[in-house]
C-alpha cells in the first residue's frame, strides 16, 4: 500500500453531527455525511472513541471495547456505518485506547472485588512512607496514583483518576487487547489509531523521579519493551493483513524511536503522530502559559522530523490539528485579517510534505477557536483541572482564563459548522459545547457553494497527492532554513522537482528563486492560494501566501 497517497479525515463523533437530538453527535450523523466526505476525497475516517464509557475524558475512558455507548447510538448503527463506508470505498479507523481502561471496566471492577486474576491487569502498589508508591504526576494534574477501593493500596493512573493504566507486562492483558483488535478487523475495520501507545512500557519498579518532568517521562516513555510489545501486537493482529493502516499516538517521543515504530520493514506500525511541532507556544515546556509561538522552532522541528524519518525509513502522520489541540489557524495565522489565506496556507504547507496528511473536522472549512466569555462554557477535564491549578499557583482569574481560552482542547471540539441555521446545523437542540459564533460565516453549506472556499482548496490538495508522485513519493529537502517568515521545501522524485513556499507572516516577502533553484525558468505553477503566478527570478509572497511550482521531467 502506498501510504503517501492516502489522506485521512478525523471525525470527533461528539461534535460531528447529532441526529438523535440529544445535543451530542452520533454514529448516524457520521453516516449521514458520507457524501460530504466523498466529495472531499478522503480515503479513511478516524473516529474518536464511541465505545461504552462514563465519558470522563470524552470516551478515552473505555468501559467496554466491544459496544457502542448509547450516547452515540447502537451497535446496529455502527454496523450500518461500517456498511455504508465500505460501499463508498472509505475506510474506518478505530481508536484503540490500550494504555488504560476506565475504572468502570469489568476488569477493574473485578479487581476491586478482590479477584487476583484481574488485579494483575493493573498496576496496584503499596504506598510508601505514608504517601503514594512514587512521586510521578498525572498528565491531567495531581499525583499519578489513586486509592484502590477501600484498601491501603494505590493504582497507577497517568491520565484521569478514572483511567487506570493497564499492566502490559501481564501476557493475559496483551491477549485481551489482541482479541479486541481482531474482533474489529473481523467486522471490516481497516484502520487503527493507538492512543498514547509509547507509554505502555512502565518500568515495574516504579522508582521515584528526580522531580523534573522531562526526566520523569523517561521512566515510562519509549522504553525498549514498547517495541517488543508493538511487534507482538502487529504479529497477532493487523500484521496478518496488507490493507490495514495503523498509527500510534506517541507522547513526548523522539525521532529515533518514531522511525522504529513506523519503519518501512512493517514490523510495528504504519506511522506515528508526534507533537513536538505543536509545543512551540509553550513556555519552558509548560503548555498552560500565554506564549506567542516561535516560528523558527516550528519550522526547524518540522524539517528535522521530515529529514530524520526519511533518513531512517520512518513515516510521519502530517497534521496541525486534532481534538487535543487548539485550532492551528488561531495559533499560527491571522484569523481576523487573513482567515482564508491562513487556512489554505497552513493546509498547503502540511499537505505537500512527506507522510500521510490528517484533516481534523472543520479544518477543511477554516474553522477557528471560539471566543467563550467564561469558564462556564468549557467542558474538558484537562482544561478545568488546569484552570484550578493555575489559580492555586496564584495566577489571577483573568490571566488563568486567558491561558485556558488559548490552550483548551475544547477549542477544536466545538460543534461542526454545517450551515447557517441554528446551532450551525449540528443539532436541533443546544449542543453539549457551545457552537462558535462565526458559524454564519464559516460553514460547510456555504463552502460547498463557493468554488474559492477553503473546502475546495483542500480538495485540490488531496487530488494533487493522488496524482503527483513527487508529493506522495518524493524525497524532502528543506530550503531557506533560516528565513524569518518562510517555511519552504523541495520534493524530488526521479528528476521531477516540486518547490513549496509558505509565508507564515502578514508581511510581503521577496524570495530570490535563482538563488534556490538551478534552473528556475523550467518550473511551472502548480498551486497557490493567491491564484496563478509565473515563475520569476524574484517572487514576492503576499501575507500568508502559499505557492508551489513543479519542474517536470
Ligand atoms: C490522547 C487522546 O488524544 C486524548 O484526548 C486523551 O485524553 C488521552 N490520550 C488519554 O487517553
Amino acid at each position: 500500500m502506498n501510504l503517501g497517497k492516502k489522506v485521512i479525515y478525523q471525525a470527533y463523533p461528539r461534535s460531528f453531527k447529532d441526529t438523535s437530538s440529544n445535543g451530542i453527535g452520533d454514529l448516524k450523523g457520521i453516516e449521514e455525511k458520507i457524501d460530504y466526505l466523498k466529495t472531499l476525497g478522503v480515503d479513511m475516517v478516524w473516529v474518536n472513541p464511541f465505545f461504552v464509557s462514563p465519558q470522563n475524558d470524552n470516551g478515552y475512558d473505555i468501559a467496554d471495547y466491544y459496544h457502542v455507548d448509547p450516547l452515540f447510538g447502537t451497535d446496529e448503527d455502527l454496523a450500518s456505518l461500517i456498511k455504508t463506508f465500505d460501499k463508498a470505498g472509505i475506510g474506518l479507523m478505530f481508536d484503540m485506547v490500550f494504555n488504560h481502561t476506565s475504572t468502570s471496566h469489568e476488569w477493574f471492577q473485578k479487581a476491586l472485588e478482590g479477584d487476583e486474576y484481574y488485579k494483575d491487569f493493573y498496576y496496584i502498589r503499596e504506598g510508601k512512607d505514608g504517601s503514594y508508591p512514587n512521586n510521578w504526576t498525572s498528565k491531567f494534574g495531581g499525583p499519578a496514583w489513586n486509592k484502590f477501593g477501600d484498601t491501603d493500596k494505590f493504582y497507577l493512573c497517568l491520565y484521569d483518576k478514572t483511567q487506570a493504566d493497564l499492566n502490559w507486562h501481564n501476557p493475559n492483558v496483551r491477549e485481551e487487547l489482541y482479541k479486541i483488535v481482531n474482533y474489529w478487523i473481523g467486522k471490516g475495520i481497516k484502520g487503527f489509531r493507538f492512543d498514547v501507545l509509547n507509554v505502555i512500557g512502565k518500568d515495574g519498579r516504579f522508582i521515584d523521579s528526580s522531580g523534573d518532568i522531562g526526566e520523569e517521562k523517561k521512566l515510562y516513555t519509549d522504553t525498549p519493551i514498547v517495541h517488543e510489545w508493538i511487534r507482538d501486537l502487529n504479529e497477532n493482529t493487523f500484521g496478518k493483513y496488507d490493507d490495514i493502516i495503523t498509527v500510534g499516538e506517541m507522547s513526548s517521543t523522539d525521532v529515533h524511536n518514531s522511525a522504529l515504530y513506523s519503519n518501512a520493514d512493517g514490523r510495528e506500525l504504519s506511522m506515528v503522530f508526534n507533537f513536538h511541532h505543536l509545543k512551540v507556544d509553550y513556555k519552558d515546556g509548560d503548555k498552560w502559559t500565554d506564549q506567542a509561538y516561535d516560528f523558527d522552532k516550528l519550522r526547524d522541528i518540522l524539517n528535522h522530523w521530515q529529514r530524520e524519518m526519511q533518513g531512517h525509513g520512518g513515516w510521519n502522520a502530517l497534521f496541525l490539528n486534532n481534538h487535543d489541540q487548539p485550532r492551528a489557524n488561531n495559533r499560527f495565522g491571522d484569523v481576523k485579517n487573513y482567515p482564508k489565506k491562513t487556512a489554505t496556507m497552513l493546509g498547503q504547507a502540511i499537505h505537500m510534505m512527506r507522510g500521510t496528511p490528517y484533516i481534523y473536522q472543520g479544518e477543511e472549512l477554516g474553522m477557528t477557536d471560539p471566543n467563550y466569555e467564561s469558564m462556564d462554557y468549557y467542558r474538558d477535564i484537562e482544561s478545568k483541572n488546569a484552570y484550578e491549578e493555575l489559580l492555586a499557583k496564584g495566577v489571577g482569574e483573568a490571566s488563568a482564563f486567558k491561558i485556558i481560552s488559548k490552550k483548551s482542547r475544547d477549542n477544536s471540539r466545538t460543534p461542526m459548522q454545517w450551515d447557517g441555521s441554528s446551532y450551525a446545523g449540528f443539532s436541533d437542540v443546544s449542543p453539549w459545547l457551545k457552537v462558535n459564533d462565526n458559524y454564519k460565516k464559516i460553514n460547510a453549506k456555504d463552502a460547498l457553494d463557493d468554488e474559492d472556499s477553503v473546502f475546495y482548496y483542500y480538495k485540490k490538495l488531496i487530488d494533487l497527492r493522488k496524482k503527483e508522485l513527487v508529493i506522495s513519493d518524493g524525497l524532502y529537502f528543506p530550503i531557506l532554513k533560516d528565513h524569518p517568515h518562510i517555511f519552504a521545501y523541495i520534493r524530488e522524485y526521479e528528476g521531477e522537482v516540486l518547490i513549496n513556499l509558505n509565508n507564515f507572516s502578514e508581511k510581503k516577502v521577496e524570495v530570490r528563486m535563482d538563488e534556490i533553484l538551478d534552473s528556475y525558468e523550467e518550473f511551472t505553477y502548480l498551486l497557490g492560494n493567491y491564484g496563478k503566478k509565473d515563475m520569476e527570478k524574484t517572487i514576492t509572497l503576499n501575507p500568508y501566501e502559499s505557492l508551489a511550482f513543479i519542474k517536470r521531467v
